[in-house]
């Protein structure tokens, strides 16, 4: 897997990063930039926790080194997530970064058979530097 990414990162395709817990150097998440749009300066995000690692802080940590890395080193102007509304925790996720709701687009997935909308998120270069 790590070779994977590797080679997906040098040819730019997309730069997925795993979270490592220090205590266990155990292997406990993932977080994602992908879909760059290079002409328009923008990519999208994604991210994912086991379940025990919940509650404590460690994905905003992450991605608020993710964020920081995507409009300063990849010179990004704008963030993207796509996320089921229903996803409360991944929401305040967002929320917490200072990502704005700027959609709701209905039935937008169908996978295995469950339709779902998508809550579409964004975070603006200007936002986050306001913020720092
Ligand atoms: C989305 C997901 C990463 C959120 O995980 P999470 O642990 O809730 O998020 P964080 O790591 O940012 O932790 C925030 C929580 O830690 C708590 N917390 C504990 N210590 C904290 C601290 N020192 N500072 C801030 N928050 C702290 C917060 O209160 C918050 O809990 P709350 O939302 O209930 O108030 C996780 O639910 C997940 O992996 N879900 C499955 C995959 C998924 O849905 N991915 C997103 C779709 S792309």
């Amino acid at each position: 897997m790590i070779e994977r990414e590797s080679k997906a990162t040098q040819a730019g395709e997309y730069l997925r990063l795993g979270i490592e817990e220090r205590e266990s150097s155990t292997l406990i998440g993932a977080c994602a930039l992908f879909s760059f749009h290079e002409a328009s300066r923008r990519a999208e995000m994604g991210y994912i926790l086991r379940s025990q690692s919940w509650g404590k802080a460690l994905m905003s940590e992450s991605l608020r080194s993710l964020v920081n890395y995507g409009f300063t080193n990849l010179n990004l102007n704008r963030i993207e997530a796509d996320i089921d509304p229903r996803n409360e925790r991944s929401e305040r996720v967002l929320q917490r970064l200072g990502f704005v709701k700027e959609g709701h687009l209905r039935q937008r997935w169908i996978v295995s058979g469950e339709v779902s909308d998508s809550a579409l998120y964004g975070l603006l270069r200007s936002d986050w530097e306001a913020r720092t």
